[in-house]
């Protein structure tokens, strides 16, 4: 049987490619250290979770509107207004399964083919090919090291065409750690605003900053930013719940309710207790998110440390997520031949930059015991020693 042509021009992960290696070499019982993770290695807050099995003992198991829970929605406003400073009506806010089907569903909403998307490198992995489903062209813009791998406003706008229809910005970075102050933001935002550019605003690990860094919400910056921006976040990284697959989107109307019709003909509604441990997550205890954002920064130390003490590698420190990427470049290897023999010859997975569009970097995960980012970090060391 024929594929079509959208779905030929998928790539395929190579994220998953290197997590499956590193599991067939656990099955056989090699000790592999793990850097690959996306995920909290947290579990999921019990409040979180009664409410959710607290809503299946209740029976409370049939649909719910596509847009999600009147509920959570309302929560998630709240949460928008009190935390981010944006106001939204629940009308403007729809939960998906996941913040990558919110993603998704915004790029279909609202680009085309002839459209063309910028996406600052290196990237969440998803999005070129989000694009690409959407019929529309990535427009990748390379940024460096020097720059704290950020996207400065002049890059974006020697990226720009006449067929620019959105920016995808994600701050607090997957995979830099990167995170965008004020001012970066509202010069990248005058930029857009100049030409009606779409901004989807990822902000998903906005949770996950340290030291003095601040989260800024694009679409809070004026009321410019506002009406072109769409705010994509979620419960994955904040509340250990990346198995729930519960995110959202919040949006001008108009988009809003195309995101809706959209994800009401393909998944409608995330699972309908699972909403209601979303609204446990928004409106209960704090603290376990604190607690786990803790343990995380005492790891990103650590493992910042320890890398910047290897000769001929670098890195910036990350203020933000819970990784930290590695420019490899001056060892000579490409990112995945890097990452190849990495786990073949010292048993450490991590993620090969090319999978985020750049072959200078590998990225590191420390959400993982300290334990094992000790070992691991032994082991890259010694690795990175005989190249
Ligand atoms: C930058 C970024 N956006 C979105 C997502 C998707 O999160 P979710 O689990 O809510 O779909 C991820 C997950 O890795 C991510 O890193």
């Amino acid at each position: 049987m024929e594929i079509s042509a959208r779905a030929a021009q998928m790539s395929p992960s190579l994220t998953l490619a290197i997590d499956a290696k590193a599991k067939a070499m656990k099955s056989e019982g090699l000790d592999v250290c793990g850097f690959g993770a996306g995920e909290p290695d947290f579990d999921t807050p019990d409040h979180i979770k009664a409410a959710a099995i607290q809503a299946l003992e209740s029976g409370f198991t049939k649909y719910t509107p596509s847009a999600g829970l009147p509920e959570l929605r309302q929560a998630v406003a709240d949460k928008l207004q009190a935390d981010n400073g944006v106001s939204y009506r629940p009308s403007q806010v729809i939960v998906s399964s996941g913040a990558k089907q919110a993603c998704y569903n915004a790029i279909l909403a609202t680009c085309q083919p002839g459209d063309e998307v910028v996406i600052p490198a290196p990237y969440w992995v998803s999005y070129p090919d989000m694009v690409r489903l959407a019929g529309a062209e990535p427009v990748i813009v390379s940024t460096t090291e020097r720059n704290s791998w950020k996207m400065r406003a002049e890059d974006f706008e020697n990226a720009m065409t006449p067929r620019t229809k959105m920016l995808i910005l994600n701050t607090p970075n997957n995979p830099s750690g990167a995170v965008y102050t004020r001012d970066e933001l509202a010069a990248i935002v005058e930029v857009a605003a100049e030409e009606d550019i779409y901004i989807l605003a990822d902000e998903i690990y906005e949770k996950l900053i340290y030291d003095d860094a601040q989260h800024v919400s694009i679409a809070s910056l004026s009321k410019e930013a506002y009406d072109l921006t769409i705010t994509i976040n979620g419960f994955s990284k904040a509340y250990a719940m990346t198995g729930w697959r519960l995110g959202y989107l919040a949006a001008p109307e108009a988009v809003a309710k195309a995101v809706d019709s959209i994800q009401s003909h393909s998944t409608s509604h995330p699972a309908s207790f699972v909403q209601r441990g979303g609204v446990a997550a928004l409106k209960g205890d704090q603290q376990p998110l604190t607690d786990m954002r803790e343990e995380f920064d005492l790891r990103r130390n650590y493992m910042y440390d320890r890398i910047t003490k290897i000769p001929n590698i670098t890195a910036v420190k990350p203020q933000g997520a819970f990784y930290v990427l590695v420019n490899i470049s001056q060892l000579g290897l490409t990112s995945t031949n890097f990452a190849d023999r990495l786990l073949s010859k010292a048993n450490v997975a991590v993620i090969p930059g090319a999978a985020f569009g750049d072959d200078r970097v590998v990225r590191l995960s420390y959400a993982t015991s300290i334990d094992i980012i000790k070992k691991g970090l032994d082991r890259f060391q010694d690795f990175c020693r005989t190249l």
